[in-house]
C-alpha cells in the first residue's frame, strides 16, 4: 500500500484538473462573448437568446452530473484506500488520548508522546479517550480520527520513509489542547524491532538518590517506572523517559536541565496540565532530574 496522504494528493490533483478544464472552458467562452458583442463592434440588434432548447438543457444538466459522478466513485475509493480495504494490517498499536498527552501501548509495553512504527508496514492504530474528545491527526501519514471516551476508532497509518512526522491533537479538548502534540518516528524494521526490544525491560540504572525522590514523594501515585514499586497510571509511563525527544508532549525538548526546570514548576510550562508543582529542595530536584535522565 502507499501512504494514505498520496492517495489524498491523487485525488486532490483530479479533482483540481477538471475544476481547472471548467474554469478555463467558461472564462474562455466569457472572453470570446465580450470581446464578440463589445459596443464599438456594432453589431446589428441583441444577440440570439435560447428558449426551450432540450437539447443545450440535457447537455449542461447531464455534464455537471457526470463530472459530480465520477469524482464521488473516484472519491469512494480514496477514503476505501485510506482506511486500508484490503490490505490487512501487520501491526496493531493501543493510542489513548488523555488531558493533555498521548499513550501508545505495544502489547503490554506502553510509552507516551512519541509513537515509533516500522516503515513499510501496515499499521492500524486503536484510537480511544479515558477522558474528552481528542483527535488524532499526523497529516503526512494518515487522515484525522476523533479519539472517543468509551468507543475504539481504528485508524490506518503507513510510512514509506524513515524519519520524524510531526502532528497534533485536532478537536480542542481543554487549555493546553495546543500542547498535544505527536511525534511519530519511522524506523527501518530492524531499527524498531531493536527499540522495541529496548522498551520492555526496565532502563538500567543504580537506584541512587533521584529513584529515593521519585519514589518518596507524589511522583508514584501517576506514574510508572517498570522495576520499580511505582505503578499510577495517570500519568505518562516513565520506564524510558530519557529516551524520548520532549518533555510535556512537546513543552520541552527533553534533557536534565530542562527536565529540572519542568519539575521545579510545571504549571509555568503547561498551565492546566495534572502534573503538580512538587516541593522539593534544590538537591532533590539535582538528583529526580537526573534519575529521570538517565531512564533511556
Ligand atoms: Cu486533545 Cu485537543
Amino acid at each position: 500500500m502507499r501512504p494514505p496522504a498520496d492517495a489524498i494528493g491523487t485525488l486532490s490533483l483530479i479533482v483540481g484538473a477538471i475544476a481547472l478544464l471548467i474554469f478555463i472552458g467558461v472564462e474562455s467562452a466569457l472572453v470570446y462573448a465580450i470581446w464578440r458583442y463589445r459596443a464599438s463592434r456594432n453589431v446589428a440588434g441583441e444577440p440570439a437568446t435560447f428558449e426551450n432548447n432540450r437539447r443545450l438543457e440535457i447537455a449542461w444538466t447531464a455534464a455537471p452530473a457526470l463530472i459530480l459522478a465520477v469524482v464521488f466513485v473516484l472519491t469512494l475509493g480514496a477514503m476505501a484506500e485510506i482506511n486500508g480495504a484490503g490490505v490487512a494490517p501487520t501491526m496493531r498499536i493501543a493510542a489513548t488520548g488523555r488531558q493533555w498527552w498521548w499513550e501508545f501501548s505495544y502489547g503490554g509495553t506502553k510509552t507516551a508522546n512519541e509513537l515509533h512504527i516500522p516503515i513499510g508496514t501496515p499499521i492500524d492504530l486503536e484510537l480511544t479517550s479515558v477522558d474528552v474528545i481528542h483527535s488524532f491527526w499526523v497529516p503526512e501519514l494518515g487522515p484525522k480520527m476523533d479519539m472517543l471516551p468509551g468507543t475504539t476508532n481504528r485508524l490506518r497509518l503507513f510510512a514509506r520513509r524513515a524519519g520524524s512526522y510531526d502532528g497534533q491533537c485536532a478537536e480542542f479538548c481543554g487549555v493546553e489542547h495546543a500542547w498535544m502534540r505527536i511525534r511519530v518516528v519511522a524506523q527501518s524494521r530492524a531499527e524498531f524491532d531493536q527499540w522495541l526490544a529496548a522498551q520492555g525491560p526496565p532502563a538500567a540504572t543504580q537506584g541512587g538518590d533521584g529513584e529515593r525522590v521519585f519514589l518518596s514523594n507524589i511522583c508514584v501515585n501517576c506514574h510508572t517506572v517498570r522495576g520499580t514499586s511505582a505503578a499510577g497510571t495517570a500519568g505518562p509511563d516513565l520506564t524510558h523517559v530519557a529516551a524520548r525527544a520532549t518533555i510535556g508532549a512537546g513543552v520541552l525538548p527533553n534533557d536534565v536541565a530542562r527536565m529540572r526546570a519542568w519539575l521545579a514548576d510545571p504549571q509555568r510550562y503547561k498551565p492546566g496540565s495534572l502534573m503538580p508543582r512538587v516541593p522539593l529542595s534544590d538537591a532533590d530536584l539535582d538528583a529526580l532530574a537526573a534519575y529521570l535522565g538517565s531512564l533511556r
